[in-house]
């Protein structure tokens, strides 16, 4: 087997604690499972910023271009918050995004059983929750033109932005969910605005076209205000969401809290190649950073979805997702999640737990 690269991109605030921890865990299943990784670091956000006056330096994006498979912290922090746009520590991250074309994000929404009581909500609505989000990572409002803050004639600025898709970028997010359906509970809903942006309403035109493609998948429709309330209303109701950019990041941190703290949530963001970079949902939580409390959990699920999606690695990524269940059953848990009767422990506990279990 030849050896594959996986590159670490720490990036800012919690980024570099919790990439640790994910590293360690990487590390011992590379030996364990006789993987042929080999690991490379980069800089990326804030912490590129610094050093090179750059949010994604050009020899970032070559090695992430290289690279097999991206773990990445989180990027960002009031340190940059004041910086024009093209020179926030965010655009590393969407800049990486749509260099790679990482088109299809995944962000599983699932209830670990033991942190039943850390979810806001009653726990008869949420238990047994398992939710995918499929968002639209390359395209809409995030990156439509014409975009930026102009002067009108009235001698006042206007700031605007365009949320267009094409067809070709609405179906191929759309064959992603709705495989994404099949393997799963075969119930895929489509989270629009039809009833006010034209754009939608095209997205909502081409998923009834694919469904043809899917009889096997129950396609419905739904607006996005009904959505972000039936989310908190009765989330089992939904199997796979599939929803552009902006919606499908605002609805990935609702359906996050569900499950009782967003510390718990891996992402995978992958291109047509099934090259993929994996990050754990949440920012970079300058509040908490360098206290050694952060929930490294999503991060090291994260690396799992990795060897799953990227590597082919599913012996792996199993033993990653089996050592995290044997650390929240023993009651460990970091603050994020928790509650009575459980054990607190620090972020570089939390790893070493991991560790042990593995
Ligand atoms: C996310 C984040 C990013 C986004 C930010 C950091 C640019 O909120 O991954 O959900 O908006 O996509
Ligand atoms: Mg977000």
């Amino acid at each position: 087997m030849m050896s594959r690269t996986v590159l670490l991109l720490p990036g800012d605030g919690i980024g570099p604690e919790i990439i640790t921890e994910a590293e360690k865990i990487l590390r011992a299943i590379n030996e364990k499972f006789d993987l042929k990784l080999t690991f490379e670091t980069g800089l990326v956000g804030g912490a590129a910023l610094d050093e090179e006056d750059n949010p994604l330096p050009d020899e970032t994006l070559e090695k992430a271009r290289k690279a097999d498979a991206i773990l990445l912290g989180a990027v960002g922090g009031p340190k940059w918050d004041a910086l024009p746009m093209a020179k926030r520590p965010e655009k590393g991250l969407l800049g990486l995004r749509s260099n790679l074309k990482l088109f299809a994000n995944l962000r599983p929404a699932i209830l670990y059983p033991q942190l039943a009581s850390a979810s806001s909500l009653k726990p008869e609505v949420v238990s047994g929750l398992d939710i995918m989000i499929v968002r639209e990572l390359t395209g809409g409002i995030y990156f439509g033109q014409p975009r930026g803050v102009r002067q009108l004639e009235s001698g006042e600025r206007q700031g605007y932005n365009t949320y267009a898709y094409t067809e070709t970028e609405i179906r191929r997010i759309g064959r992603v969910a709705f495989e994404a359906a099949q393997q799963r509970g075969k119930k895929l809903c489509s989270v629009d605005k039809a009833n006010v942006l034209e754009v939608t309403v095209l997205w909502r035109e081409i998923m009834n076209e694919l469904k043809s493609e899917y009889p096997d998948v129950e396609l419905s429709h739904m607006y996005v205000d009904n959505a972000a309330m039936q989310l908190v209303r009765a989330p089992k109701q939904f199997d796979v969401i599939v929803t552009g950019n902006m919606f499908g990041d605002i609805l990935s941190d609702e359906a996050a809290m569900l499950t009782g703290s967003i510390g718990m949530l891996p992402s995978a963001s992958l291109n047509s190649e099934k090259q993929g970079m994996y990050e754990p949902c949440h920012g970079s939580a300058p509040d908490i950073a360098g206290k050694g409390i952060a929930n490294p959990l999503a991060t090291i699920i994260s690396a799992a979805m990795m060897l799953r999606y990227s590597l082919d690695e599913e012996a792996a990524a199993a033993a990653i997702e089996a050592a995290v269940n044997r650390v929240l059953d023993q009651g460990l848990r970091t603050a994020d999640i928790m509650s009575e009767g459980g054990t607190r422990v620090s972020t570089r506990e939390m790893g070493d737990a991991v560790l042990a279990a593995l």
